[in-house]
């Protein structure tokens, strides 16, 4: 039988092959064409790690967030780890999230959406494609759902079988969030489930209790009066992931009985990294097609005209939710980078949600070799972030930011004040440097102070 030929593109013509057609940046390159080929074919059978149900339902929350009537988390590691894929390691990161947003909300007074950097953060965007050390040159290490991270040329090829592990891994993590949440624990009455085992004596975690200890007192009197209230038992939780390895949500991204598009199945919402947003290039092709709220990470040497390109293609409707604009400056540069593209989007009327990561624009290394962040530059971003949209009149509904639930010495600075020499004694991330409890806490109170609330 004859085959029809292939129907040649129109230049607007859209599918979730059609970034092939574009410069993809920051991919691995695979040796075997037909072993990527098997993978992604059996990928594009596995079962979806969300539904398009909730895809919907996060566009819609992210809407009102653009509104002002909701304030995005969205916070965990720079990279997970399929090592890392255990019971304390997820339930602990999930503990500092929940007290975080539980300061956010006692202090904002509104809603807080909740969105994981987890469940499928498994590729990286690298400064260079290769490492040498000793003489000796191998690919970089690009996430655990490329290569491995041990400086063996066996570890550092990129495996396609990898994109099924990921998969694996992202269920058993997603499987794992939700049966806490469903199970209870996440209920606002026992605040105590969210205790981290490891924090004694803490400054900030003492003033975390008096405030949980008042809430508890205006539930118990509330629920006296009107019964027990449905909200306060169960959270909403979302994830979240750089869309990196364009050949793994090629795979994910699906059709569905009862909504129109397409829908990336991986996450509810995908970003693009700041490395990948060229407006004619495979990333922003690839997302400009799905139906999910997307987010952008955008830098300091965006341009204004880039940057009202890049909505134009991504969101040409202005559909409410659709699109998520992720500052990310630095301290030294957001004085002077952010107020003219805030500025440019407000006078174009463009609809989107500004969302700052103080984390990614304040990374540096230190003379002992460690990729670190300082505390106060992170803490005077977000402040400077804060009162930068207020005097343009825009809208800071959000914060991003890297964070762990383990006892890790990462970020320099903060409540126990750590410096160079504290690197040494915990430092466990593989890539950027994360936020400890007290660290994210301190911001979380941060955030509710600079917005006129109370912690
Ligand atoms: C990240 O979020 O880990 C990251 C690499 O960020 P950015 O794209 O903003 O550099
Ligand atoms: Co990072």
């Amino acid at each position: 039988m004859n085959h029809p030929s292939p129907t040649p593109l129109k230049p607007d013509a859209w599918a979730p092959d059609s970034w092939q057609q574009r410069v993809a940046l920051q991919q691995p390159v695979y040796e075997d064409a037909a072993e990527l080929a098997r993978a992604t074919t059996q990928l594009a059978q596995l079962p979806p790690l969300v539904t398009s149900w909730e895809v919907r339902a996060l566009k819609q929350a992210l809407a009102e967030a653009q509104e002002g009537q909701r304030f995005l988390l969205q916070g965990g590691d720079c990279a997970e780890s399929f090592v890392d894929c255990t019971s304390p390691i997820i339930s602990n990161r999930l503990k500092v999230l929940l007290q975080m947003s539980l300061v956010l909300v006692h202090g904002l007074k509104k809603p807080v959406l909740r969105v994981g950097r987890f469940a499928g953060q498994y590729a990286k965007p690298r400064s260079t494609d290769t490492e040498t050390r000793d003489g000796v040159t191998l690919p970089s290490f690009r996430g655990d759902v490329v290569n491995g991270p041990g400086f063996t040329a066996e570890a550092r090829r990129a495996d396609p079988q990898r994109l099924i592990q990921a998969h694996a891994h992202s269920a058993l993590t997603m499987n794992f969030v939700r049966a806490l949440i469903d199970g209870g624990f996440a209920d606002l009455h026992h605040p105590e489930y969210w205790d981290l085992a490891w924090v004694e004596h803490a400054p900030l975690a003492a003033e975390y209790r008096r405030m949980v200890a008042g809430i508890g007192d205006s539930l118990r009197f509330m629920e006296t009066l009107a019964g027990p209230i449905a909200g306060f038992t169960r959270v909403d939780f979302f994830t979240s992931h750089e869309a990196l390895l364009l050949h793994y949500e090629q795979a994910m991204t699906r059709q569905v009985p009862r909504h129109q598009g397409w829908f990336n199945l991986s996450t509810q919402f995908p970003w693009i990294g700041m490395r990948t947003a060229a407006l004619d290039g495979a990333h922003t092709e690839y997302f400009r097609g799905i139906s999910n709220p997307i987010a952008v990470k955008v830098g300091p040497t965006a341009k204004s005209d880039d940057l009202l390109r890049l909505i134009d293609v991504l969101n040409p409707s202005d559909e409410p939710g659709r699109l998520t604009l992720i500052h990310r400056m630095g301290n030294a540069q957001i004085a002077t980078a952010l107020p003219t593209l805030l500025e440019a989007v407000k006078r174009a009327g463009r609809r989107v949600l500004w969302v700052a990561d103080p984390m990614h624009g304040n990374t540096e290394s230190t003379s002992n070799g460690y990729k670190t962040r300082r505390f106060d530059n992170i803490r005077g971003e977000l402040d400077q972030a804060f009162d930068i949209h207020a005097a343009a009149g825009t809208r800071l509904g959000g914060v991003h930011l890297e964070l762990t639930g383990e006892d890790v010495t990462e970020c320099m600075g903060g409540a126990r004040d750590l410096n160079e020499a504290d690197l040494n004694r915990a430092y466990k991330s593989m890539v950027d440097p994360r936020l400890n409890y007290e660290q994210s806490l301190e911001l979380a109170m941060l955030i509710v102070r600079k917005s006129g609330g109370m912690a």
